[in-house]
C-alpha cells in the first residue's frame, strides 16, 4: 500500500516514521513545500527502515502521491503554548484549499485521513472541498484522546492499557468527553474491577484522569512546544486498520449526519475502520451526564463550521 503524506512536520514525520516501521505500507512518500524538510524526513527515516521493515520512505511533490490509497493531510499550523486548537482554523482552512485540490487531482480514489487542527471542523471542510463521502474523510478525532485515557487508567489500576476498553467522544479539543459510564476492563465495569482490585475510582482520582486526558496536549506544549509522537501513533493505527482491512473499532472523527441531536457535524464515537474507510458507527451507551456533554460538544463543533466560508 502506497501512503502520502503532506506536511513533513513533526506530526506527519512521526506519522511517517511509525508507518515505515510498522511495515504497513509498502511506501511512504513525503510532500512538503519546504522541499529540503521533506527530503531531509524522507532521507532520516530511511535510514531507521532496515532495522524493522522494508518500508521504501521518501519525498517528491504532488504528482508522486498518484495511486496513493491513503493521503494523511498533516499540513498547517500547529498550537502555541495556551492557544486552543479552535484558534489554528482560519490559518489552517486556508492551507487546505490548496491542498485537498492538489491531492484529489493526483490520488482521487485515496483515502483522506486527517490530522490537521482543529481536526474535527478540518474533516468537515475536506469533505465540503473534495466532495468524498464522509466514510473517505477520516479525522483523527479522540483516539489519542482515547489512548491517553487508557494510558492513564491502565496506569492507576495497573492493568495494560491495551485490555482497558474506554471512550472519549466529541470534539478533539476542550469540550471531549470520558465515557467513564460504560468503560472496561476484561469484560468487567471498571468501577467493579477497580473495587475488586482495591484500587477504587475515587472522585479525586477521576478528576486527575480527567485533566490528564482533556489538558494533556497544553501540558506537552509547554514542555516541549508541540505534540507528535502520540499523534503520529494514532494515525499509523487507523492505517493499519484501513491497509490490512482490520475492521477495528476506533474512535475517529468523520462527518455525521445526526449525533447528540446535532445534525451534520463531525466528532468522534467510535466506528468500525477498514479498507474502504469507516463502515459503521457504534454509538456507546452513556449515562445522561455524558449524552448532555456529547450534545454540548457538537454543538459546539456545528457553532464552529457554520461559521466557516467553503
Ligand atoms: C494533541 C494534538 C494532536 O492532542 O491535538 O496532542
Amino acid at each position: 500500500m502506497k501512503v502520502g503524506i503532506v506536511g513533513a512536520g513533526m506530526v506527519g514525520s512521526s506519522a511517517g516514521y511509525a508507518i515505515a516501521l510498522m511495515g504497513i505500507a509498502s511506501s511512504v512518500i513525503f510532500v512538503d513545500r519546504n522541499a529540503d524538510l521533506a527530503r531531509a524526513q524522507a532521507e532520516d527515516i530511511s535510514h531507521a527502515v532496515p532495522f524493522m521493515s522494508s518500508c521504501m520512505v521518501y519525498a517528491g511533490d504532488y504528482g508522486d502521491l498518484k495511486g496513493a490509497s491513503v493521503v494523511i493531510l498533516a499540513a498547517g499550523v500547529s498550537q502555541k503554548p495556551g492557544e486552543t486548537r479552535l484558534q489554528l482554523l482560519g490559518r489552517n482552512a486556508a492551507v487546505f484549499r490548496e491542498v485537498v485540490a492538489e491531492v484529489l487531482r493526483v490520488a482521487p480514489n485515496a483515502i483522506l485521513l486527517i490530522a490537521s487542527n482543529p481536526v474535527d471542523i478540518m474533516t468537515q471542510i475536506t469533505v465540503r472541498l473534495s466532495g468524498l463521502p464522509a466514510s473517505r474523510v477520516i479525522g483523527s478525532g479522540t483516539i489519542l484522546d482515547t489512548a491517553r485515557f487508557r494510558s492513564l487508567l491502565g496506569r492507576h489500576l495497573q492493568i495494560s492499557p491495551q485490555s482497558v476498553h474506554a471512550y472519549v467522544l466529541g470534539e478533539h479539543g476542550d469540550s471531549e468527553v470520558l465515557a467513564w459510564s460504560n468503560a472496561r476492563a476484561g469484560s468487567e465495569p471498571l468501577l467493579s474491577i477497580a473495587a475488586q482490585m482495591g484500587l477504587p475510582l475515587t472522585d479525586d482520582v477521576k478528576a486527575e484522569i480527567d485533566d490528564g486526558v482533556r489538558n494533556a496536549a497544553y501540558k506537552i506544549i509547554n514542555g516541549k512546544g508541540a505534540t507528535y509522537y502520540g499523534i503520529g501513533a494514532g494515525l499509523a493505527r487507523i492505517v493499519k486498520s484501513i491497509a490490512q482491512d482490520q475492521q477495528d473499532v476506533l474512535s475517529v472523527s468523520i462527518v455525521t449526519e445526526h449525533v447528540a441531536g446535532v445534525d451534520d457535524v463531525a466528532l468522534s464515537i467510535p466506528r468500525v475502520v477498514g479498507a474502504g474507510g469507516v463502515s459503521a458507527d457504534l454509538m456507546p451507551t452513556l449515562d445522561d451526564a455524558e449524552k448532555e456533554a456529547l450534545h454540548r460538544s457538537a454543538a459546539l463543533l456545528k457553532t464552529a463550521i457554520e461559521a466557516v466560508e467553503i
